[in-house]
């Protein structure tokens, strides 16, 4: 503890920091490498992530909503925009806090929500 009682991060004083992602509604916290995008960390840890473009930014398969952490995540570039605003509508952009895992790059702790995001395993069962 610092004098003053201010509590500092650890990964922070040893210059390592590591990004973590919270997934809802999967309540799943992943550790992600700095500058990594939320569907690659999810997909380190055997998460299977939404996608029909495999991860080329044009399909919005793989949007979630930033729920905490936005000023963690690299600044919308303008081809997520273009697709978000395109595929979703403007207003949509605007009113919520969509990005497309697959563009956005972590560079600290963010909570996101993505229905449909589970382990990867479960994908290959098959019903009986
Ligand atoms: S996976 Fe298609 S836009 Fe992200």
């Amino acid at each position: 503890m610092r004098p003053g009682g201010a509590q500092v991060d650890a990964r922070l004083i040893v210059g390592d920091l590591v990004p973590n992602i919270k997934i809802l509604p999967l309540d799943r916290v992943i550790e992600a490498a700095d500058g990594s995008t939320i569907m690659e960390a999810a997909h380190e840890h055997g998460l299977y992530w939404p996608t029909t473009c495999g991860g080329e930014g044009i399909c919005t398969s793989c949007a979630c909503t930033i729920d905490e952490g936005e000023a963690n995540l690299e600044p919308l570039g303008r081809g997520e925009l273009k697709t978000l605003a395109e595929e979703l509508g403007e207003a949509t952009v605007r009113t919520r806090c969509l990005r497309l895992a697959c563009q956005a790059r972590a560079h600290g702790d963010v909570t996101v929500t993505k229905r449909g995001v589970r382990p990867a395993e479960a994908s290959l069962v098959t019903p009986e």
